[in-house]
């Protein structure tokens, strides 16, 4: 099946922020968190965003520097026209919204309207140990700045803190490491759904089809491994992925007519534990006679140039998101080599972290593959501190339009569970990211045997849920009179 992109919405390129579509691939960023006074917020909340409404990047103009980022890597173009200004995204708090003047907006998602500090189930250690989002430290707008001159970076950084009336609680550099790996040396960021929908009048799509033979999970996919999403997953106000028939769209949500083209951002810090994943691999691998560097890919689910378990050995760069759990993927003629199906966890175990938080075509406790698409996310993190620093980890951050369905699903549901996604069997937690009760040591079953842990690799010091509004409705913001 080639999927037509006719029927499926039209995306607004010039209100959607660049952010949320494509990201921002630039080697450095930098997030700049203020909190609102106590006393009369709006004023302050009004200074900031007038400061910054009219320099949010568009998705227009992420996806034109993204295909130039693309040519300079392929010595098509020059490296020069990659000094442009920074980009910038904006996120706000409820508490934002409410001294704004929109208290529709700030009670759109209820885990958003509680905020993460209270999400308990998420098993974060207390808030007042958090570095960002704890107690007098929470973000109320939070202004992510990217740029690949870290001069000009530090210049647009300046400008903004010059300007803003409230307090900055948060000030975190992160910067892209070679490769794109994370810190436990993982190539990252290879697998993201595709977001249906057309650009233009004509129904251009906004990623290009390749055909394909009918995939036999019955998803649709843009090219091999790029599976397709309805955009009202990610983006408010466009139609969202059915549970049940994944090529028909489901309406969009109901919501204030300001949320359109908005979305909701998790942003998390997550410190990592370098020396003691590598020394608590190594103890368990030494257990169970497993080399440990097979044992920590088993533990992600892929090698660390990011060939998948279930793929081959000799997996090219098109190979590597071209594979399903449940059942064979097809050879594609003059494109991947398909990978044989792995149901039962023989070849990447079924608690390794790219199966828990997406199983793919699995059937899970929440059901069909189709219902999966649903629960995707577009994960937009980079990863802060270098190797040579004590300190350093990944900052988590991605986009859904809802946060208990989408992030805290895949965190909380899936992740921290030993029983799921895939039920009737205890098969472990999420050895990266799981968290159980304090006191109780983790465990997965491995291809060699089961092994346990006390030792937490991956540490959550905070963070916020925010929403991230259009362009156009963050203009409005700034410019509305106090409404009081
Ligand atoms: C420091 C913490 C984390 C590390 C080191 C990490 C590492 C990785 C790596 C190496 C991959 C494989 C690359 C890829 O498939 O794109 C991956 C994939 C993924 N991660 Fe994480 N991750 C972390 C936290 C999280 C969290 C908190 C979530 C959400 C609950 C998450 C969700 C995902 C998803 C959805 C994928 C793609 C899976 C797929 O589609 O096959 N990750 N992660």
């Amino acid at each position: 099946m080639n999927p037509d992109p006719t029927g499926e919405p039209r995306l607004d390129l010039d209100d959607i922020q660049a952010h949320i579509l494509p990201g921002f691939g630039h080697q450095h960023q930098r997030f700049l968190g203020w909190r609102l006074p106590d006393d009369d917020p709006a004023p302050a909340a009004r200074a900031l965003l007038a400061t910054i409404a009219g320099r949010i990047t568009p998705a227009r103009h992420g996806l034109a520097n993204r295909a130039i980022r693309k040519a300079v890597r392929h010595g098509l173009a020059d490296p020069a026209q990659l000094t442009e200004p920074p980009a910038m995204a904006a996120a706000l708090s409820p508490r934002t919204l409410r001294a704004l003047g929109h208290p529709d907006l700030a009670t759109i998602d209820e885990a958003v309207a509680v905020g993460m500090a209270r999400r308990s189930y998420l098993r974060d250690p207390p808030s007042g140990t958090w570095a960002v989002g704890g107690p007098g430290k929470e973000i109320d707008i939070l202004v992510i700045l990217a740029g690949d001159d870290s001069e000009l970076l530090a210049e647009a950084t300046a400008e903004v803190c010059a300007t803003a009336t409230c307090e900055l609680v948060h000030d975190q550099q992160a910067h892209r490491l070679p490769g794109d790996v994370e810190h436990f040396g993982f190539r990252d960021g290879i697998s993201q759904p595709v977001l249906r929908g057309v650009v233009d009048d004509v129904g251009t799509a906004l990623v290009t089809r390749t055909p394909m033979p009918l995939m036999p999970d019955h998803r649709a996919y843009a090219a091999p491994g790029d599976v397709l999403v309805w955009p009202g997953q990610f983006i408010f106000g466009l139609p969202r992925q059915s549970e049940t028939a994944p090529a028909r769209p489901a309406p969009a949500r109901d919501m204030p007519a300001l949320a359109r083209n908005g979305s909701l951002l998790v942003y998390r810090k997550l410190e990592q534990d370098v020396a003691g994943f590598q020394a608590d691999t190594a103890r368990m691998a030494a257990e169970l006679g497993t080399d440990p560097d097979a044992l920590r890919a088993q533990l992600v689910g892929r090698w660390p140039d990011g060939r998948p378990l279930v793929g081959h050995a000799d997996a090219t760069r098109a190979e590597l998101n071209h594979f399903n759990y449940d059942t064979d993927t097809p050879d594609i003629p003059d494109g991947p080599r398909g990978a044989g199906a792995d149901p039962d966890g023989l070849r990447c175990p079924l608690a390794a972290h790219i199966r828990k938080v997406n199983p793919r075509d699995q059937e899970t406790d929440k059901g069909p593959p189709a219902a999966t698409l649903a629960f995707a996310i577009l994960r937009r993190g980079i990863t802060y501190g270098y190797p040579s620093d004590s300190e350093r980890g990944l900052l988590f951050l991605c986009y859904q339009t809802d946060v208990t369905q989408q992030f805290e699903l895949l965190a909380q549901r899936w992740a921290n569970n030993p029983e799921r996604p895939r039920q009737g069997m205890d098969n472990g937690v999420d050895l990266l990211i799981g968290r159980v009760r304090a006191g109780t040591p983790r465990r997965a079953r491995l291809l060699d045997g089961e092994v346990s842990t006390f030792t937490d690799y991956v540490l959550p010091r905070g963070g916020a849920y925010l929403f991230t509004p259009s362009l156009s409705a963050l203009r409005e913001m700034a410019l509305a009179r106090d409404s009081r």
